[in-house]
């Protein structure tokens, strides 16, 4: 079934999750990398291509999931989770939907500080809206790696929290998540 039901997350909401985990992994690993890369890398100017072409990818995944969450009824969580694990999970949900939008924005600020538009892999640009100064840019290109490392700390437990679920309480909390 496409949609979410009281008990269980529907295709779309499944795919989503799915996809944007792959994706957020995949830009945090290359944005640790591109910062490693001296000028005459052959990937110094087309990773931060890619960076910015899925961070757009992300942000509209973003949109799409939040609309999507609130037009689709949100699975109750399982009889056998605890107060405190409910109200810990949808914390951490949250600061999920905050950070990746705060990061994403970020992102767009820093890339486009010196009034050059984003390329989406080809298909068009996204134009500058503002030119920063090189402080404000830098300051905010910390914020964005910082948010990020903090993203990933919480991705890290919400994962442990779902291995804990399904191997040690052996609930179904990871594999409705699955199928
Ligand atoms: C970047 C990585 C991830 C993000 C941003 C993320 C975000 C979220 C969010 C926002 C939800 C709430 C449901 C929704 O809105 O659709 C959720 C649910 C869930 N996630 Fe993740 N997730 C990530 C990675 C993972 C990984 C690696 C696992 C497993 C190892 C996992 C397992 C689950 C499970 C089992 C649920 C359902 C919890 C429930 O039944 O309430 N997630 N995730």
């Amino acid at each position: 079934m496409l949609q979410n039901t009281k008990t269980s997350f529907g295709l779309i909401s499944r795919s989503l999750h799915w996809l944007m985990a792959l994706l957020l992994t995949g830009l945090f690993a290359m944005g640790l990398y591109m910062t490693s890369l001296d000028y005459y890398d052959p990937l110094y100017h087309s990773l931060p291509w890619w960076h910015k072409s899925l961070g757009l990818l992300v942000f509209l995944f973003l949109l799409l999931r939040v609309i999507w969450r609130l037009s689709n009824p949100q699975p109750e969580s399982l009889k056998t989770h605890k107060q405190w694990e409910k109200r810990l999970a949808h914390l951490i949900q949250k600061l999920f939907y905050g950070f990746i939008f705060f990061i994403a924005l970020s992102g767009y600020f820093i890339s486009t500080a010196k009034g050059k538009g984003i390329e989406f892999f080809n298909l068009f640009e996204l134009s500058s809206i503002i030119a920063l100064k090189e402080g404000t840019a830098d300051l905010l290109g910390n914020a964005h790696e910082i948010m990020a490392i903090l993203l990933a700390t919480l991705v890290v437990l919400h994962a442990l929290a779902a291995l804990k679920h399904h191997f040690i309480d052996k609930d179904k909390t990871l594999i409705r998540m699955i199928k």
